[in-house]
């Protein structure tokens, strides 16, 4: 379970003596449950990378709390670090090695014994169709292939919480749902899974609970259902295009 209580993130930046700040979270709070897919569905610019490296323990939060399975993000980084995997396409992989390599690589990384590595391998290397490239070399690969690997590192440790930062884009329809697919597997096994997406299909196909951010705050959080109804919307993109509209005229 990953708890979010008024979380707030100002970045400071500095340009040639002068330092201007820019409040990227504005107060955000929101719950992700085992066994469910959240989804923090925003424009560019959002906040959502901004949250996600926060529960991450990537950035530290200028305020408000974190918990990760009752672990702090900022008392107990080590710990949550442990259990939760966090993908982003922005992820550099050294071209030279391989899929097979990095995710051994990683495993070590995570203390596993080479036993668990080589099981674990299998089982991702198959749920994510990864036969044909496990072992060419990174430089080598398609966009869509150097995501599955991102995500095969990611989650080579089988941790109990996923994070994945817009884990659909740029793939290719089929790929896209190989992806998709992985997600609503493992939250049906009880994992907390949380992602981030501008893409309103996305939400609306995988997600159990949808959080829309807008400028770095939550403007709704409830189920796809709850969300429309409460808005006595048609679907999605007209409460989404609602906000984006107030936002306009402010
Ligand atoms: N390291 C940083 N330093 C300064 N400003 C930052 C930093 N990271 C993000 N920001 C700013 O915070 C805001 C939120 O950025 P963030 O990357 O979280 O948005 P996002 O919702 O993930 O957008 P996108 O859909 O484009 O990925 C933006 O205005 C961005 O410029
Ligand atoms: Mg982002």
């Amino acid at each position: 379970m990953i708890i979010i209580h008024d979380l707030k993130k100002i970045f400071e930046n500095k340009k040639k003596g002068s330092v201007s700040y820019k409040e990227a979270l504005k107060g955000i709070s929101f719950v992700c449950k085992p066994g469910e897919i959240y989804g923090l569905l925003g424009p560019n610019g959002a906040g959502k990378t901004t949250t996600l490296r926060c529960i991450s323990t990537l950035i530290k939060p200028t305020s408000g709390t974190i918990t990760v399975n009752d672990y702090d993000v900022i008392k107990d980084d080590k710990q949550v670090r442990s259990i939760i995997g966090f993908f982003t396409s922005d992820m550099k992989l050294d071209g030279f090695f391989t899929p097979d390599y990095m995710m051994d690589y990683f495993g070590r990384l995570n203390k596993m014994t080479p036993k668990a590595i080589a099981e674990r391998k299998e089982v991702l290397v198959k749920e994510l169709h990864m036969e044909e490239f496990r072992n060419k070399k990174i430089d080598k690969l398609s966009t869509g292939m150097k995501q599955k690997t991102s995500i095969a590192i990611s989650l080579i440790h089988n941790p109990d919480i996923i994070i994945f930062d817009e884990p659909t884009n740029g793939l290719d329809v089929i790929t896209a749902k190989n992806v998709t697919d992985f997600l609503i597997k493992y939250a049906k096994e009880g994992k907390t899974v949380l992602i981030s997406t501008h893409i309103m299909s996305v939400a609306e196909q995988i997600c159990d609970r949808i959080g829309i951010l807008i400028d770095g705050l939550i403007k709704e959080d409830g189920t796809l259902q709850e969300i429309i109804a409460e808005n006595r919307a048609n679907n999605l993109e007209d409460v989404f295009f609602k906000y984006l509209e107030v936002q306009d005229v402010e």
